[in-house]
Protein backbone atom coordinates (compact mmCIF):
# COMPACT_ATOMS: atom_id res chain seq x y z
CA UNK A 1 0.00 0.00 0.00
CA UNK A 2 0.71 3.47 -0.30
CA UNK A 3 -0.73 6.40 1.29
CA UNK A 4 -0.53 10.29 1.46
CA UNK A 5 0.15 12.43 4.27
CA UNK A 6 -2.08 15.98 5.59
CA UNK A 7 -0.41 17.95 8.03
CA UNK A 8 -2.56 20.26 9.80
CA UNK A 9 -0.23 22.94 11.06
CA UNK A 10 -2.04 26.02 10.91
CA UNK A 11 -3.12 26.83 14.30
CA UNK A 12 -2.07 29.85 16.68
CA UNK A 13 -1.21 27.52 19.40
CA UNK A 14 -3.95 29.67 21.90
CA UNK A 15 -3.59 27.82 24.98
CA UNK A 16 0.21 27.63 24.68
CA UNK A 17 0.32 31.21 25.23
CA UNK A 18 1.98 34.09 23.64
CA UNK A 19 5.27 33.39 22.16
CA UNK A 20 7.06 34.56 18.87
CA UNK A 21 7.24 30.93 17.22
CA UNK A 22 4.03 29.02 16.89
CA UNK A 23 3.93 25.95 19.47
CA UNK A 24 4.85 23.72 16.69
CA UNK A 25 8.28 25.50 15.58
CA UNK A 26 9.24 25.18 19.20
CA UNK A 27 12.90 23.96 20.16
CA UNK A 28 12.18 19.85 20.95
CA UNK A 29 14.97 17.53 21.12
CA UNK A 30 17.23 18.74 18.67
CA UNK A 31 14.59 19.96 16.69
CA UNK A 32 11.35 21.34 16.34
CA UNK A 33 8.15 20.41 17.30
CA UNK A 34 6.69 19.99 13.93
CA UNK A 35 10.00 17.95 12.50
CA UNK A 36 9.52 14.75 15.25
CA UNK A 37 6.26 15.02 14.38
CA UNK A 38 7.18 14.58 10.09
CA UNK A 39 10.06 12.03 10.96
CA UNK A 40 8.83 8.50 11.13
CA UNK A 41 6.67 9.74 8.38
CA UNK A 42 9.42 11.00 6.06
CA UNK A 43 11.39 7.72 7.04
CA UNK A 44 8.46 5.35 5.84
CA UNK A 45 8.57 4.43 2.38
CA UNK A 46 4.73 4.08 2.05
CA UNK A 47 4.14 7.73 2.33
CA UNK A 48 4.39 8.85 -1.20
CA UNK A 49 3.37 12.29 -0.83
CA UNK A 50 2.99 14.96 2.30
CA UNK A 51 0.90 18.26 2.58
CA UNK A 52 1.67 20.44 5.24
CA UNK A 53 -1.02 23.44 5.98
CA UNK A 54 0.54 26.50 7.27
CA UNK A 55 -0.86 29.75 8.81
CA UNK A 56 -0.96 32.57 5.86
CA UNK A 57 1.82 34.55 8.07
CA UNK A 58 3.81 31.83 8.74
CA UNK A 59 7.69 32.85 8.46
CA UNK A 60 9.04 29.30 9.76
CA UNK A 61 8.15 26.88 7.62
CA UNK A 62 10.48 27.92 4.94
CA UNK A 63 13.55 26.52 7.24
CA UNK A 64 11.93 23.74 8.65
CA UNK A 65 10.46 22.82 4.92
CA UNK A 66 14.54 23.10 3.84
CA UNK A 67 15.50 20.36 6.36
CA UNK A 68 12.37 18.26 6.05
CA UNK A 69 13.07 18.03 2.69
CA UNK A 70 16.95 17.34 3.19
CA UNK A 71 15.42 13.68 4.43
CA UNK A 72 12.76 13.11 2.70
CA UNK A 73 12.06 10.65 -0.04
CA UNK A 74 9.09 12.11 -1.27
CA UNK A 75 7.54 16.08 -2.44
CA UNK A 76 6.42 17.67 0.79
CA UNK A 77 4.30 20.73 -0.26
CA UNK A 78 2.58 23.48 1.79
CA UNK A 79 -0.93 24.83 1.37
CA UNK A 80 -2.60 27.69 3.48
CA UNK A 81 -4.38 26.68 6.19
CA UNK A 82 -7.91 28.14 7.17
CA UNK A 83 -9.52 29.13 10.68
CA UNK A 84 -10.74 25.90 11.87
CA UNK A 85 -8.13 22.45 12.32
CA UNK A 86 -11.09 20.79 9.90
CA UNK A 87 -10.38 23.76 7.01
CA UNK A 88 -6.91 23.34 6.97
CA UNK A 89 -7.23 19.15 6.40
CA UNK A 90 -10.11 20.50 4.26
CA UNK A 91 -7.63 22.59 2.33
CA UNK A 92 -4.79 20.11 2.36
CA UNK A 93 -7.11 17.14 0.88
CA UNK A 94 -8.06 19.43 -2.37
CA UNK A 95 -4.43 19.77 -3.16
CA UNK A 96 -4.24 15.88 -3.04
CA UNK A 97 -7.60 15.53 -4.91
CA UNK A 98 -5.65 17.53 -8.19
CA UNK A 99 -3.13 14.57 -8.86
CA UNK A 100 -5.17 11.18 -6.82
CA UNK A 101 -7.91 9.14 -7.17
CA UNK A 102 -10.55 9.28 -4.31
CA UNK A 103 -9.49 5.85 -3.77
CA UNK A 104 -6.09 6.75 -2.33
CA UNK A 105 -5.26 6.51 1.98
CA UNK A 106 -4.44 9.36 3.51
CA UNK A 107 -2.96 9.70 6.79
CA UNK A 108 -3.98 13.19 8.87
CA UNK A 109 -1.59 13.60 11.63
CA UNK A 110 -1.61 16.45 14.00
CA UNK A 111 1.73 18.90 14.05
CA UNK A 112 1.45 19.23 17.48
CA UNK A 113 2.03 15.51 18.28
CA UNK A 114 6.05 14.99 18.06
CA UNK A 115 5.71 11.84 19.87
CA UNK A 116 4.25 9.44 17.34
CA UNK A 117 6.17 6.46 16.75
CA UNK A 118 6.79 3.79 14.02
CA UNK A 119 5.23 1.25 15.84
CA UNK A 120 1.80 3.55 15.59
CA UNK A 121 2.08 4.00 12.31
CA UNK A 122 2.61 0.38 11.38
CA UNK A 123 -0.44 -0.62 13.74
CA UNK A 124 -2.77 1.94 12.08
CA UNK A 125 -1.87 0.91 8.85
CA UNK A 126 -2.35 -2.76 8.98
CA UNK A 127 -5.50 -2.59 11.00
CA UNK A 128 -7.14 0.01 9.02
CA UNK A 129 -6.15 -1.11 5.51
CA UNK A 130 -8.69 -4.19 5.56
CA UNK A 131 -11.20 -2.03 6.84
CA UNK A 132 -14.49 -0.36 4.79
CA UNK A 133 -14.29 2.97 6.57
CA UNK A 134 -10.49 3.27 8.32
CA UNK A 135 -9.77 4.35 11.36
CA UNK A 136 -7.53 6.22 13.92
CA UNK A 137 -5.40 5.89 17.06
CA UNK A 138 -7.08 5.81 20.35
CA UNK A 139 -6.32 5.08 23.75
CA UNK A 140 -8.93 3.57 26.10
CA UNK A 141 -9.53 6.46 28.88
CA UNK A 142 -8.20 5.55 32.28
CA UNK A 143 -8.94 7.95 34.63
CA UNK A 144 -12.35 8.37 36.51
CA UNK A 145 -14.49 11.12 34.70
CA UNK A 146 -16.35 13.42 36.34
CA UNK A 147 -19.14 16.25 35.20
CA UNK A 148 -19.14 18.99 36.54
CA UNK A 149 -22.36 21.01 37.00
CA UNK A 150 -23.59 23.07 34.39
CA UNK A 151 -22.22 26.86 34.14
CA UNK A 152 -18.98 26.47 33.71
CA UNK A 153 -18.12 25.81 37.80
CA UNK A 154 -15.71 23.45 39.83
CA UNK A 155 -19.20 21.71 41.58
CA UNK A 156 -19.26 17.70 40.82
CA UNK A 157 -22.41 16.76 39.46
CA UNK A 158 -21.83 13.23 38.92
CA UNK A 159 -19.20 10.63 37.55
CA UNK A 160 -19.33 9.25 33.99
CA UNK A 161 -18.84 5.79 33.24
CA UNK A 162 -15.61 5.51 31.29
CA UNK A 163 -16.41 1.78 29.68
CA UNK A 164 -15.62 1.73 26.11
CA UNK A 165 -14.17 5.39 26.31
CA UNK A 166 -11.18 6.07 24.32
CA UNK A 167 -9.48 9.63 23.87
CA UNK A 168 -9.16 10.38 19.92
CA UNK A 169 -5.05 10.70 18.34
CA UNK A 170 -3.38 10.92 14.94
CA UNK A 171 -2.71 10.11 12.88
CA UNK A 172 -6.10 9.22 11.66
CA UNK A 173 -6.57 7.11 8.21
CA UNK A 174 -9.38 7.27 5.50
CA UNK A 175 -9.43 7.23 1.91
CA UNK A 176 -9.41 10.78 0.30
CA UNK A 177 -12.86 11.02 -1.54
CA UNK A 178 -14.48 9.35 1.43
CA UNK A 179 -12.84 12.27 4.17
CA UNK A 180 -12.68 15.33 1.38
CA UNK A 181 -16.77 14.85 0.97
CA UNK A 182 -16.97 13.90 4.55
CA UNK A 183 -15.43 17.17 5.62
CA UNK A 184 -17.06 19.46 2.92
CA UNK A 185 -20.63 18.06 3.76
CA UNK A 186 -19.68 19.12 7.78
CA UNK A 187 -18.65 22.66 6.71
CA UNK A 188 -21.59 22.96 4.38
CA UNK A 189 -23.83 22.64 7.21
CA UNK A 190 -21.40 24.59 9.47
CA UNK A 191 -20.46 21.99 11.76
CA UNK A 192 -17.00 21.91 12.85
CA UNK A 193 -15.45 18.78 13.56
CA UNK A 194 -12.52 18.25 15.96
CA UNK A 195 -10.83 14.99 14.56
CA UNK A 196 -11.20 13.55 10.95
CA UNK A 197 -13.37 9.98 12.11
CA UNK A 198 -15.90 12.50 13.74
CA UNK A 199 -17.11 13.93 9.91
CA UNK A 200 -16.86 10.37 8.69
CA UNK A 201 -19.34 9.22 11.66
CA UNK A 202 -21.80 12.06 10.65
CA UNK A 203 -21.97 10.69 7.11
CA UNK A 204 -22.89 7.03 9.44
CA UNK A 205 -19.45 5.82 8.79
CA UNK A 206 -17.70 4.25 11.95
CA UNK A 207 -14.29 4.15 11.76
CA UNK A 208 -11.82 1.27 13.56
CA UNK A 209 -10.24 2.43 17.25
CA UNK A 210 -7.16 1.50 16.81
CA UNK A 211 -5.24 0.81 20.11
CA UNK A 212 -2.15 3.95 20.06
CA UNK A 213 0.47 4.94 22.53
CA UNK A 214 -0.36 7.01 25.49
CA UNK A 215 2.73 8.44 24.52
CA UNK A 216 1.60 9.84 21.71
CA UNK A 217 0.71 13.00 23.51
CA UNK A 218 -0.26 16.71 21.58
CA UNK A 219 1.56 19.79 22.87
CA UNK A 220 -1.32 22.05 24.09
CA UNK A 221 0.67 23.93 26.99
CA UNK A 222 4.02 24.38 27.87
CA UNK A 223 3.77 21.67 30.60
CA UNK A 224 3.54 19.60 27.33
CA UNK A 225 6.03 20.79 25.72
CA UNK A 226 8.61 19.29 28.75
CA UNK A 227 6.64 16.06 28.75
CA UNK A 228 7.26 15.53 25.18
CA UNK A 229 10.97 16.04 25.78
CA UNK A 230 11.20 13.40 28.67
CA UNK A 231 9.26 11.20 26.47
CA UNK A 232 11.85 11.51 23.28
CA UNK A 233 14.61 11.47 25.15
CA UNK A 234 13.47 8.35 26.97
CA UNK A 235 12.87 6.79 23.79
CA UNK A 236 15.19 7.90 21.22
CA UNK A 237 18.26 9.52 23.45
CA UNK A 238 17.83 12.27 21.53
CA UNK A 239 19.56 15.47 22.96
CA UNK A 240 21.70 13.84 25.43
CA UNK A 241 25.49 15.19 25.56
CA UNK A 242 27.38 11.82 25.34
N1 LIG B 1 -4.58 23.49 13.21
C1 LIG B 1 -4.65 23.88 11.87
N2 LIG B 1 -5.51 24.89 11.52
C2 LIG B 1 -6.26 25.52 12.43
C3 LIG B 1 -6.21 25.11 13.79
C4 LIG B 1 -5.36 24.08 14.15
O1 LIG B 1 -3.96 23.33 11.02
N3 LIG B 1 -7.04 26.52 12.04
C5 LIG B 1 -3.62 22.43 13.60
C6 LIG B 1 -2.62 22.87 14.66
O2 LIG B 1 -1.54 23.59 14.06
C7 LIG B 1 -2.23 21.58 15.31
C8 LIG B 1 -3.45 20.68 15.13
O3 LIG B 1 -4.30 21.34 14.18
O4 LIG B 1 -1.12 20.96 14.69
C9 LIG B 1 -4.16 20.43 16.45
O5 LIG B 1 -4.72 21.64 16.93
P1 LIG B 1 -4.44 22.30 18.35
O6 LIG B 1 -3.60 21.42 19.19
O7 LIG B 1 -5.76 22.77 18.87
O8 LIG B 1 -3.51 23.55 17.97
P2 LIG B 1 -3.88 25.09 17.96
O9 LIG B 1 -5.24 25.26 17.36
O10 LIG B 1 -2.74 25.81 17.33
O11 LIG B 1 -3.90 25.44 19.51
P3 LIG B 1 -5.05 26.19 20.35
O12 LIG B 1 -6.32 25.40 20.10
O13 LIG B 1 -4.57 26.16 21.76
O14 LIG B 1 -5.11 27.58 19.77
MG1 LIG C 1 -7.00 24.40 18.33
Amino acid sequence: MRYALVVPAAGSGRRFGASVLRKQYEPLAGATVIEHALAPFLADARCHRVVVAIAVDDGAWPQVAARCAARAACPIVAVTGGAERAESVQRSLAALQAGLAGDEWVLVHDAARPCVSRAEIDALVAAALPHPVGGLLAVPVADTLKRAATGGGSQVERTEPREGLWRALTPQMFRLGPLARSLAAAHGAQRKPTDEAQAMEWQGELPLLVAGDARNIKVTTPADLVLAEALLQARDGVGRST
